[in-house]
């Protein structure tokens, strides 16, 4: 795990949030490699979710939202409070069902007794600091889903079945976040909550997860660091009916990276109460009404981002080059899918200090900037560039060399397969096109 995060602030993937402070507790700031990667991911995510679909149509609801919706969704009563202890003699508090000895682990000091805690951050919308201001950072991106149910049916003409996919921050003032970005206090998920008759809501779950698993199939994750976790009924959430945890192998152990949910009626029968709207829905072919079921699939972007990480880092051991017998050190191949990876093409001047070379791969560096993420490097020997671009996760390396100012063509480096091979540059722009198809 140690080597994924020094890779991840190395290559300029994710720091530490105010670093130069001393750091602040479980925030990570993306930086210019790790917010390509995440905003591929969201793509990614948003084409599956929505664009591939007839009957399912995005989102983008505020943070902040009236604190009665937290009240109807169970979200300030017990229902999303953790179990803690704190520790008689340090003070530290851990959450009772992640301990595995009655001891604190780091004094030894016994424990009060658990006290519920809930995990909703609290902050201020006005200009007094009083409870008629009192609201909350959404713990999830679903509820502002769930109270445009009318607007966004209505709006869109939109008949049940039907989707509605959301990205954004949510917020939760974790207790025990740990290992590097798997839970923080800031995150965001990428949601879509499905409504559905409640008599055709277990074949739907049934497809979404499938779906959801396919997903990460199809961007590279290893099937067997994949796995499915039923929950209990005793451990369900209190909204949910039936929940199936995707989970991903870890370096740090199997772990939750996105959660499918069968959460009944529970949210719009609630916001229908508490609001003094009726969600109720009215099939006209059936005749039938009911509250819809929603099947919903929820996944954090850091958390999915951090799985992708893993399962990409490869090492090899004496180094990927074969052509030279000295030993080397082991080196550092991110083989991210084409589609995540944050920049596809590097271009690279075989030497930096030939005027004209430098000229010519900065010419097509130009030119393949508004097509492809494109990075410019001259800096060390070319082996060490390559490198260098491997650890990133780099598709394609072009290189300029002198062969090139005769004949107007540049290799093209596979990072996988480490082959080359010669392109004309008047053919350059569509033979990329066709390898990151
Ligand atoms: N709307 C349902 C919901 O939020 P959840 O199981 O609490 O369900 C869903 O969260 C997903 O959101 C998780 O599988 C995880 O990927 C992400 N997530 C939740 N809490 C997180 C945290 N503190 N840090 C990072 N990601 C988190």
């Amino acid at each position: 795990m140690d080597k994924i995060t020094s890779l991840a602030k190395r290559r300029g993937f994710i720091f530490q949030s105010s670093e130069i402070y001393g750091g602040f507790g479980s925030c990570y700031d993306f930086g210019p490699l790790g917010v390509e990667l995440k905003n591929n991911i969201k793509k990614s995510w948003w084409e599956e979710m929505t664009r591939f679909h007839d009957n399912i149509v995005g989102l983008d609801a505020s943070i902040l939202m009236s604190p009665k919706v937290w009240e109807a969704s169970g979200h300030l009563t017990a229902g999303f409070a953790d179990e803690l202890v704190e520790c008689k003699k340090c003070h530290h508090r851990f959450r009772k069902d992640l301990l595995e000895k009655d001891k604190c682990p780091d004094c030894g000091g016994v424990f009060t007794e658990a006290k519920k805690f809930n995990l909703m951050m609290k902050t201020f919308a006005g200009s007094v600091e009083d409870k008629a201001t009192t609201t909350y950072l959404r713990a999830e991106t679903c509820q502002g889903i769930y109270v445009n149910f009318l607007n966004v049916m209505q709006s869109m003409r939109l008949k049940i079945p039907f989707g509605i996919s959301q990205i954004g921050k949510a917020f939760r003032n974790e207790i025990t976040p740990k290992d590097f970005i798997f839970r923080t206090r800031e995150f965001e998920q990428m949601e879509m909550q499905w409504f559905c008759s409640p008599k055709e809501a277990d074949k739907f779950f049934e497809y979404w997860l499938k779906e959801r698993i396919s997903w990460y199939l199809k961007l590279g994750i290893k099937k067997e660091n994949l796995r499915t976790e039923e929950t209990p009924k005793e451990k369900l959430a209190h909204y949910a009916k039936r929940a199936v945890d995707i989970e991903y192998k870890f370096p740090f152990g199997w772990k939750e990276i996105e959660g499918v949910h069968n959460r009944s009626d529970w949210d719009l029968s609630n916001h229908s109460k508490h609001s003094g709207q009726d969600l109720v829905y009215f099939d006209k072919e059936t005749k039938e009404k009911y509250f819809p079921y929603i099947i919903e699939t929820s996944t954090g972007v850091g958390r999915s981002l951090f799985a992708f990480l893993c399962d990409a880092y490869q090492e090899v051991k004496g180094g990927r080059t074969q052509t030279t017998e000295a030993t080397k050190d082991a080196e550092v191949l991110l083989s991210l899918h084409k589609d995540l990876t944050p920049v596809k093409v590097a271009v690279l001047p075989l030497v930096k200090n030939k005027p004209k070379l430098v000229e010519k791969a900065r010419k097509i560096f130009q030119m393949l900037k508004p097509d492809f993420t494109c990075q410019y490097d001259e800096t060390d020997s070319i082996g060490r560039r390559y490198r260098r671009q491997d650890e990133q996760g780099t598709f394609l390396a072009i290189t300029v060399d002198f062969e090139t100012l005769e004949k107007d063509d540049v290799t093209v480096r596979e990072r996988d397969t480490m082959k080359q091979k010669r392109i004309k540059i008047k053919d350059l722009e569509l033979y990329l096109k066709e390898k990151l198809q």
